[in-house]
């Protein structure tokens, strides 16, 4: 997906041209990877941080080690920028570990100001609220849970 002009406004913000690295041929760019710098809160302090990002190599230049390269340059560039760590949420795990990420986590928590959240789609409330005592809990809630489930 080519991001629109807002989007790539608002991304820039966050992520400085000079941490974003593209793979070439032939005049075009077939791959990139970036990373957010910030400031990553560890035992005794906070250190900064690579925040990988936007890693995607097209499908017509894949498995010719073009994530390979891109990765070696932003660890390479973060150890020059005196960054001891790099860091991503990764939506395909099992990529990263040959690349020395491991599992930092098992959750996590992020706090977010109101006024900057919406619903993903347009949401009325309908209803009302009422606490059940257990009995009339253990009869109402197993259908509702049946209907969610199948
Ligand atoms: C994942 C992706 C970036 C890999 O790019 P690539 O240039 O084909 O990767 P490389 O050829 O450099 O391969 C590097 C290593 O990763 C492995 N690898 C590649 N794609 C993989 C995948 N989908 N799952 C697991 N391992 C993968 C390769 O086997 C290779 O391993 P090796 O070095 O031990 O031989 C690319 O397939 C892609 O853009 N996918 C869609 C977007 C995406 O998933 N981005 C990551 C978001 S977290």
């Amino acid at each position: 997906m080519v991001p629109n002009e807002e989007r790539m406004q608002r991304f820039t913000k966050l992520l400085p041209l000079d941490r974003m690295y593209g793979a070439w041929s032939n005049e075009a760019i077939v791959g990139g990877a970036g990373s957010f710098p910030f400031d990553l809160t560890v035992p005794g302090g906070d250190l900064p941080t690579a925040g990988v990002t936007v890693v995607g190599v097209l499908p017509t230049h894949r498995r010719r080690g073009v994530l390979r390269s891109l990765m070696r340059a932003q660890l390479d560039d973060a150890y020059e920028r005196g960054e001891p760590l790099a860091a991503l949420w990764a939506s395909e795990e099992s990529i990263y570990g040959r690349y020395g990420y491991g599992l930092a986590s098992f959750c996590g928590e992020i706090t977010l100001a109101r006024e900057h959240t919406a619903f993903a789609q347009p949401f009325e409330p309908e209803g009302t609220l009422r606490l059940l005592e257990a009995e009339e809990a253990q009869e109402k809630i197993p259908p509702v849970y049946e209907l969610i489930r199948s």
